[in-house]
């Protein structure tokens, strides 16, 4: 850093004097001005090019180095189509390529046979939480590796509402479960960078420090300031549906009155009456561990 300039708190380095942005390298450079991407150009991704982003992620930290993962890749049109249907988003199908990362003891238990020794992983809750940092890590270097490149990458969560129809599509063997999909390609439009809790939020010195409600409350004003969701009759209802299985008729009364007066939706209102139901939140918990026990993987059971 050159004196007469300084450190921004989102690590840019701005030069006094001119005024001029700049990153202290290249790697933080990609990291502060990625975000996610959800329209592609259909130009297509150069083998080499896509097989380095992937060599990178296969070169991740990876717990006892073990790489419990599969990736699958995925290019051709109908297959995307179908998988973008399961994913219950219409703009996957436009990526060029999607890949699907799978947690994968299949292998682990094939080596562990062939080799005389035992394998006990796929019915261990512990090996599963770790092995699926695993899968996230890789997952993440691809993506930073895909940013490297000049290309944008999204995370598709919703691939586990049908995680048991993509593993047919996939023809993953047992032992073999989607965790995430990521969608690549070169941007056709690249966002600005979303606003992000900082570091005074999220970070503490050696204990567990708590801001006060004020402090957090304008930290997540901050952060959603660009959420403004009016209220309209159909938000009202289906907020006065959540209140109501959640807290009961009367409280449900009492809270809807006072989104109603204030016209608008708040930040939290907004993700959590309307965006991500918290009604219908944990619903289904147990369709998803009977999920995991068809495809093998016992990990709640002694
Ligand atoms: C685990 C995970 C699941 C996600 N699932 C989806 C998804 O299903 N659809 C989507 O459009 N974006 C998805 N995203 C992207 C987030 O919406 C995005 O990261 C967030 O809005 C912040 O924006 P940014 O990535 O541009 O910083 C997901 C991200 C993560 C990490």
């Amino acid at each position: 850093m050159g004196e007469g300039s300084f450190l921004t708190f989102d690590g840019k380095l701005v030069d006094e004097g001119s005024g001029r942005r700049d990153y202290e390298n290249e790697t933080l450079k990609i990291l502060f001005e990625r975000s996610s991407v959800r329209s592609f150009l259909s130009k297509k991704v150069p083998e080499n090019v896509l097989r380095r982003v992937i060599e990178a992620g296969l070169h991740s930290a990876s717990a006892g180095n073990l790489q419990p993962y599969s990736i699958i890749r995925v290019e051709d049109e109908s297959r995307k189509k179908l998988i973008a249907e399961l994913c219950l988003q219409n703009f996957i199908s436009k990526a060029p390529v999607l890949l699907i990362f799978c947690l994968d003891f299949h292998r682990l238990e094939r080596w562990a046979r062939l080799s005389d020794a035992p394998f006990t992983a796929a019915q261990s809750f512990r090996h599963f939480w770790v092995a699926f940092i695993d899968v996230s890590v890789c997952a993440q270097t691809v993506c930073t590796a895909a940013e490297s490149f000049g290309l944008g990458s999204v995370y598709i969560g919703t691939i586990i509402e049908s995680a048991e129809r993509v593993r047919e599509v996939l023809k993953l063997p047992e032992k073999v479960f989607p965790i995430i999909l990521v969608c690549l390609g070169y941007p056709r439009v690249r966002p600005k960078p979303q606003k992000k809790l900082g570091y005074n939020i999220i970070v503490s010195n050696e204990e567990y420090c708590e801001p006060s409600d004020e402090e957090l409350l304008k930290a997540f004003n901050e952060k959603y300031d660009r959420i403004k969701v009016k209220v309209t009759e159909e938000r009202l209802k289906l907020a006065e549906e959540v209140y109501r299985n959640l807290l009961g008729e009367e409280l449900a009364k009492i809270f809807c009155e006072k989104i109603k007066a204030s016209g608008y939706f708040n930040p939290a209102q907004y993700y959590f009456l309307l965006h991500y139901r918290a009604d219908l939140m944990c619903r289904g918990n147990e369709l998803f561990v009977k999920m995991l026990e068809k495809a093998g993987l016992k990990i709640f059971k002694e």
